[in-house]
């Protein structure tokens, strides 16, 4: 049985409205230390390689994509979103036995830790959008994915977004936990979004597993089969996920409307303008395609912020295989 549903809702059972002891500070400051990410860490050899790998396989990592210290903070911000300490509450917990488990967070480029508005900025972030969709690049989708050791929900094999491929788009996610192998990683069957067949025949092909550490990020075509297991071993496996992809690919095939594109334009240009008031001494990433919306003229970032996220993204559903048969089989 093949079904579509929101990548960031699947694994929504109830909702956290928790808020403990939380520690107010001011979020939006200058950081206490400071790092630069080339943007030349993309024109290296192993990214080629990685790009054709894209091509063929519909996936590649990057070790070490994230700057340590932007990982810490993100993994400091992570842990203290567990205690529920964001005044926007859009966590998603599955109960096992009586225990919540956090199993998704919405939008966390709207939080009010700018922290993940900082990661989506990174140049070289920015900088492998445009490589792989173009210099309109845009990300459609922004959410977390989170697994806890006791939490048995497992990612079904899926595909992020069914298109015509008239343009190139991709989902990106940033570990900030090692994904071991045989313990909650991600299984991709390679070479799936170049086969058209549906998500219930895809998942029966071959598949490798992508085990990661902390810092590095895993790449895929949205059209890739993939799924990954509750963990066995680890504590906890977090996942920042961007879904990227094109105005040009969104006009091809009347994907979203233009407003929404604007929109989310918007948000890469004021990702990297933060990006740059966090680090005016790194090289800074130019997004080509800046869209114009007259509302956040004069804004600051954490207006401009909640304007962008005002109007609910209604992304393309996803594709999930319900069936615990291989195809031809009956069920008994
Ligand atoms: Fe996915």
């Amino acid at each position: 049985m093949q079904s579509y549903i929101s990548p960031a809702r699947f694994r929504v059972s109830v909702y956290n409205g928790k808020k403990q002891n939380c520690r107010e500070k001011n979020q939006f400051q200058n950081p206490d230390f400071e790092y630069f990410q080339p943007v030349s860490i993309l024109k290296t050899d192993s990214v080629t390689k990685s790009l054709k790998l894209f091509e063929e396989q519909g996936f590649f990592r990057l070790e070490g994509f994230i700057p340590s210290p932007l990982l810490r903070k993100l993994q400091d911000y992570f842990d203290e979103l567990a205690t529920g300490c964001d005044k926007y509450h859009q966590m998603a917990v599955n109960r096992v036995n009586g225990v919540d488990y956090i199993t998704n967070i919405d939008n966390p480029c709207a939080r009010e830790n700018p922290v993940c508005l900082e990661l989506l900025g990174l140049p070289a972030m920015l900088e492998l959008a445009e490589s792989i969709c173009g210099p309109d690049f845009f990300p459609i989708q922004d959410f977390a994915v989170i697994k806890m050791l006791g939490d048995t929900l497992p990612v079904l094999w899926h595909l992020d977004m069914l298109h015509q491929r008239r343009g190139k788009c991709f989902t990106i996610g940033i570990y900030l936990d090692d994904a071991d192998s045989g313990d909650g990683c991600l299984k991709l069957v390679p070479g799936s979004h170049l086969k058209n067949e549906d998500i219930c025949t895809l998942k029966e092909y071959p598949c490798m597993e992508a085990p990661v550490k902390a810092g590095d990020v895993l790449v895929h075509d949205m059209m890739v089969a993939h799924a990954s297991d509750p963990m066995t071993k680890n504590e906890k496996r977090r996942v920042i996920y961007f879904e990227f992809l094109s105005a040009a690919h969104v006009a091809a095939e009347n994907l979203y409307t233009g407003e929404l594109v604007n929109r989310r334009c918007w948000l890469v240009e004021t990702a990297a303008a933060y990006y740059r008031q966090l680090h005016p001494e790194a090289e800074s990433y130019i997004f080509k395609r800046p869209a114009a919306i007259p509302e956040v003229q004069g804004l600051t970032v954490e207006q401009t912020i909640a304007v962008i996220y005002d109007s609910p993204v209604r992304a393309h559903p996803s594709s999930y295989c319900f069936d615990m048969h291989k195809p031809g089989e009956k069920f008994q």
